[in-house]
């Protein structure tokens, strides 16, 4: 479900043609639906009800201001996982008792600003850390919550980048070790170890993992309050599918109906962390053919956004269905994804401007015939588009749209050549 739909032949953002927003603000360009924002988020919180959880929508996914307000107007938390992820937070008015704090690697000034924000939980990868949280907060005279991060062994069967749950990842410590944390460090008060928190991986298609890697957690928690542990928070971190190929993500009562079960009278707060699940299909990267070009037996689309604006083809080998905003006649795709087929497609690779030959968006890809000029969207790219973006090449960051039925806003607006260089100068 989202609310991208070729309208009269032509591809509309809720009511608002992209046309009409290239011709604004041109290309590339992020452009965001707010429906399917607040559908995903409201999918998630409904889905979840009954165990009251406090939805910590993972900033990193998609990050800007407006998107971060809009769901916090809608009853959200966050997840941070640096000092300037929890900037942002506050800018967009987050709740301090509602953000968690997690990272392998957060700096003494990150702590410091997190204790002075009153942040609801910090997020412990390992003992050193948490020794450190511990000086930090002794110094201060504060005491602040944390949960520990575990690291509950399953595969969650997703690209070896983003696969944070299995015994040999750089994520929070293993079971066993877990226990012995707390009766190492558990009974201290500048910092209150009562929570657990894991994440598994990201995108988890399916409820497997999270049912095993909670059953798991459970285990751990009922030894735990057996020590004379008081653990009342479990935080299931995010991981939830979104749409890339077809409709392969169950949808959040899916994975609902297999986790509530699980955590129903076990008087447990419950955290969860969704990012990519509501920010995903929420946005497209909208970009232009500059150029057709033909190598050996090669089709080329040269297209004006490069693996600088969205780099997940480059780095994942991701998959994001590319479809163009006004297709020729007969070529309105009956539904997105792989394996679109109809007479008359022909085999590209659609690839940037960047100097590398991993600057591609697609690969091996059936599209219909293009020109130069034609406006192209990238789908599924609202989350861990923009906010991985750089300036390799010297190139600006596309500007960030957010439609609402027939209005929409630019909402960060494109860099110039002089923000390139700002920081540079004397
Ligand atoms: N919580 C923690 C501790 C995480 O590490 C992550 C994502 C999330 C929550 C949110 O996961 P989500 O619900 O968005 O799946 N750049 C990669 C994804 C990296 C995910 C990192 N951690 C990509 O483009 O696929």
């Amino acid at each position: 479900m989202d609310h991208f739909n070729y309208q009269n032949g032509e591809l509309h953002c809720e009511d608002v043609p992209l046309a009409r927003i290239s011709e604004d603000v041109g290309t590339p360009a992020y452009v965001y639906s707010t429906a399917t924002l607040l559908h995903h988020y409201d999918a998630v919180a409904k889905a979840f009800a009954e165990v009251r959880p406090i939805i910590c929508y993972s900033i990193k996914s998609c990050a800007n201001l407006s998107i971060c307000r809009l769901l916090r107007e809608r009853g959200a938390g966050f997840d941070v996982v640096s000092g300037g992820e929890l900037y942002r937070a506050l800018a967009a008015d987050g709740d301090p008792a509602n953000i968690v704090f997690a990272g392998v690697g957060k700096t003494d000034a990150e702590i410091h600003q997190a204790i002075d924000a009153r942040i609801g939980w910090f997020n412990i990868e390992s003992e050193a850390e948490l020794e450190n949280l511990i000086a930090i907060a002794r110094l201060r005279g504060a005491s602040v919550n944390a949960a520990l991060r575990v690291n509950p062994d399953v595969d969650p069967k997703t690209h070896r980048y983003t696969s944070t749950g299995k015994k040999e990842s750089k994520f929070g410590v293993d079971l066993e070790r877990a226990r012995r944390v707390f009766n190492d460090y558990g009974r201290q008060d500048a910092v209150r170890l009562t929570g657990i928190h894991l994440h598994i991986g990201s995108p988890v298609n399916s409820v497997e993992p999270y049912v095993s890697a909670i059953t798991k957690t459970l285990g751990l928690i009922d030894a735990l309050r057996g020590d004379g542990f008081a653990i009342d928070t479990l935080d299931i971190g995010g991981g939830f599918g979104a749409h890339y190929k077809a409709s392969e993500a169950p949808p959040a009562v899916r994975y609902a109906e297999a986790i509530v079960p699980l955590l129903r009278g076990r008087g447990l707060k419950i955290i969860l962390e969704p990012g990519r699940s509501i920010a995903a299909n929420a946005g497209i990267l909208l970009t232009r053919v500059l150029y057709l070009k033909k190598s050996g037996e090669r089709d080329f689309l040269i297209v004006d956004a490069g693996m600088n604006d969205l780099i997940r083809p480059a780095l994942y080998e991701a998959y994001h269905f590319i479809w163009p905003v006004a297709p020729a006649a007969g070529f309105v795709p009956a539904q997105r994804g792989e394996g679109v087929s109809m007479p008359g497609l022909r085999l590209m690779d659609v690839v940037g401007p960047v100097c590398e030959s991993g600057d591609f968006l697609a690969k091996d890809r059936m599209l219909p015939p293009m020109q130069r000029g034609d406006l192209v969207a990238v789908f599924t790219a609202g989350a861990y588009g923009m906010v991985m973006a750089s300036h390799y090449n010297t190139r600006p960051n596309p500007p960030e749209i957010l439609v609402d039925g027939n209005q929409y806003r630019v909402v960060r607006r494109r860099e110039t050549y002089e923000d390139l260089l700002a920081a540079e100068r004397e």
